[in-house]
């Protein structure tokens, strides 16, 4: 029997979740992966794993696409099938999607202790479905492992923990003294994503894109978010802006599967293919996109991971939000939150030069997993009921 149990299920996860079984398995913990399902066209799941150091996953719930009711029941209850087989001490999850937050309720539901990867990570706007997952997952996580400084102050603002958290932890002993209650550990560990990034480094071949943009200089864009992608106005606005901005620069746009499928209705997803300077293509292997990431000029985006990886990586990101849950990544002008109808992207990128000077590091120093490996770990073998 696995001591642990992991849900992933989207994207971000399967990315998260490849230097995180590296370091569990080298802590010598039994992971048990589970595959909720969420993503399932390869482009969005199978890919990651062939290309990262990700193990197959034992099962998968293949709960695929629906209504977050729906999504959210069947996971609840194949999760629940597979607890109650396989009775692990800890269910671990990441982020906030409804993998995460389904994932985590059917653990609670049947006394198995949860772990919150990225947890304390705040919009502040409930009407985000992400909000949502994640508040509901830190509030009833017991490790709840923190990416940054600022997220374990908002889990103090909600009395998930004590004052003076936020400070980085390596052991469980240190983390002991985080705890509010006794049923409740809280961790600045840093952040995973930066893991990914320090393993993707130096890996992989040319990109196929590459050849196939016809300026030096571009753009790269994606959109994926309910407010850009499900308002007609809102997509149809955004698409005049990036045909604009294609006049000035080439705009790589890795396409999400639910931005094509409203794009497509629209009609909007042929005009876009048949620009002048849009190289509309499928969404790309991590490490293709981390390369594209690195080369853009400029990365306008909707996405949580990649407003952090352009940070990482050093390249100006424009987010198409009024808010962002990575706050770190606006200092110095490396990330200007632009709101999801900018008066003219092509202006907007016109303005954003390259700031000066390095980008800090505020998201941790690449050993996240293997701090959460050993807080894991400790917690399993003081902790958790045998
Ligand atoms: C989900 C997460 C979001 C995360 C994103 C990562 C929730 C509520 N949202 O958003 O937090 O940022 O994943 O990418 O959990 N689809 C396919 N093939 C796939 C997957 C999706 O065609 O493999 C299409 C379906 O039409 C589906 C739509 O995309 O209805 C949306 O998928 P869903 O998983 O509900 O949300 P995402 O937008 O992917
Ligand atoms: N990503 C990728 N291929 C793409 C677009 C994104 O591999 O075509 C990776 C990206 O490097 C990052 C993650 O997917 O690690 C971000 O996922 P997404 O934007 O879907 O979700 P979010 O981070 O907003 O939850």
């Amino acid at each position: 029997m696995s001591a642990l149990a992991t849900f992933v299920g989207a994207r971000p996860q399967f990315i998260k979740a490849a230097p995180m079984s590296m370091a569990l398995k080298e802590a010598g913990i039994d992971e048990l992966l589970i595959d909720t399902g969420q993503h399932y066209d390869d482009n969005m799941a199978g890919a990651f794993y062939r290309e990262l150091t990700l193990p197959s996953p034992a099962l998968n719930l293949g709960v695929g696409s629906g209504t977050h009711a729906q999504m959210t029941a069947r996971i609840m209850c194949g999760a629940e099938r597979i607890l109650q087989d396989t009775k692990p001490k800890l269910v671990l999850v990441y982020g906030d999607t409804n993998s995460t937050m389904a994932a985590a309720l059917a653990a609670v539901k049947h006394g198995i202790p949860v772990a919150h990867i990225e947890a304390g990570l705040r919009s502040f706007r409930l009407d985000m479905p992400e909000e949502v997952n994640r508040r509901v997952t830190d509030h009833i996580s017991t490790l709840l492992l923190c990416p940054t400084a600022n997220a374990v102050i908002n889990l103090m603002n909600e009395g998930l923990a004590p004052q003076g958290a936020a400070t980085h932890c390596a052991s469980m002993d240190e983390c002991r003294t985080l705890r509010p209650n006794s049923q409740r550990m809280v961790a600045n560990v840093g952040d995973v994503m930066v893991d990914a990034i320090v393993d993707a480094e130096g890996r992989g071949s040319e990109p196929e894109w590459a050849g196939r943009l016809r300026r030096h200089q571009f753009a790269l864009l994606t959109l994926h978010r309910a407010d850009s992608t499900d308002n007609v106005d809102t997509l149809s606005y955004l698409v005049e802006q990036v045909i604009d901005l294609s006049r000035n620069l080439d705009v790589l746009f890795p396409i999400h599967p639910r931005t094509r499928a409203r794009l497509k209705a629209l009609g909007l997803l042929e005009t876009l293919e048949n620009t002048q300077g849009m190289l509309c293509v499928a969404p790309l292997p991590y490490l293709s996109f981390i390369q594209a990431q690195k080369r853009a000029a400029i990365v306008i985006t909707d996405s949580g991971g990649v407003q952090k990886e352009a940070f990482t990586l050093a390249t100006p990101c424009l987010t198409l939000r009024d808010e962002t849950e990575w706050t770190e990544t606006l200092v110095g002008g490396w990330n200007q939150l632009i709101g999801t109808r900018p008066s003219s992207l092509r202006d907007a990128v016109a303005r954003s030069e390259k700031p000066a000077g390095d980008a800090t590091t505020p998201f941790g120093d690449g050993k996240a997993s293997q701090r959460m490996a050993a807080i894991i770990k400790q917690y399993l073998d003081q902790y958790a009921q045998h």
